[in-house]
């Protein structure tokens, strides 16, 4: 299949719409973590762009950090840089008190941070498993923790939003599909499913809504080399029937709906964004 073959369909590119007129989220503060690079950075934009508040967590890339709150406030909303690891309770703590001195409250958490550390099972080592499990499970724990009390304590404002708060998780497409060589990642994301479900269903009475986004193959530093070249970008292709890679934006206005009061009434759901994937695609010819 030649390099082109996908353009040359005529398929279109991803595209986001810049600082939409309509700022559904005005008036509401997010918390975004791992929002330096990849999904999270996304995300971070696209509820600046929609009228929110941000404050941007990350754990290491200051300047990428810095760079992404500016193009966060480009179009007027607030953003604020917070660097902490989400698996430290008293980090996550110290956090959300940096998040109700700057900006009150709290409307929107996005469980966003994760990283893989990827191995043949037999020669995984418990650090590999640990910090998966700690930084993609723990971390979403302990961020939801943080939010529910806040949520709770402060209750529905109706001139704000029909919730009096919205959590969303960032699973992937490994919360039903089992991944060999990423075991951990895969434990990881199935609890974030069972986590959020269960959270949900306690926390509905509250009226706080708690749902995941699950995506598939997205264009990010996570998965470079599944992507970057022509080969392994076909390759990647047999497993997408929409025949195309997801771009960080598509999440990102995934986010943006299910932040809103446009998407009220979901609660507990996962949303799979990721152009097919989970319809087994093997199917398609086989079977
Ligand atoms: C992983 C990526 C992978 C994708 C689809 C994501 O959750 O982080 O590395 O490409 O799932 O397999």
């Amino acid at each position: 299949m030649n390099e082109n073959y996908y353009k040359d369909q005529g398929f279109p590119e991803a595209v986001l719409p810049c600082c939409p007129i309509e700022k559904r989220l005005r008036g509401q503060a997010a918390l975004v973590t791992g929002a330096s690079s990849g999904i999270g950075k996304a995300i971070a934009i696209a509820l600046g762009h929609a009228g929110a508040d941000v404050l941007l967590n990350y754990g290491s890339k200051d300047e990428e950090a810095r760079k992404v709150a500016e193009e966060v406030s480009r179009c007027g909303a607030r953003c604020v840089t917070h660097k902490a690891d989400v698996s430290g309770e008293d980090q996550v703590i110290a956090m959300f008190a940096r998040m109700r001195e700057e900006f009150g409250s709290l409307d929107i958490l996005v469980n966003n941070a994760g990283l893989q550390k990827d191995a043949a099972f037999d020669e995984m080592t418990a650090d590999q498993w640990d910090r998966v499990i700690n930084v993609n499970l723990r971390g979403q724990f302990l961020c939801s923790r943080e939010a529910v009390r806040e949520f709770k304590r402060r209750g529905v404002r109706p001139e704000i939003s029909c919730a009096a708060g919205k959590i969303i998780c960032i699973s992937s497409v490994h919360d039903i599909i089992p991944w060999a060589g990423h075991v951990n990642y895969a434990a990881s994301k199935g609890g974030v499913m069972m986590m959020m479900k269960s959270i949900a269903q306690e926390v509905a009475p509250f009226r706080i809504r708690v749902n995941s986004i699950s995506p598939g193959a997205v264009r990010t530093p996570i998965n470079t080399a599944a992507w970057s070249t022509p080969e392994a970008y076909d390759d990647l292709m047999r497993l997408v029937p929409y025949k195309r890679i997801g771009e960080p934006e598509d999440i990102g206005r995934a986010a943006v709906w299910l932040a809103s009061d446009d998407s009220d009434y979901i609660t507990g759901a996962t949303i799979y964004v990721d152009g097919g994937m989970t319809l087994y695609p093997g199917f398609e010819t086989g079977g």
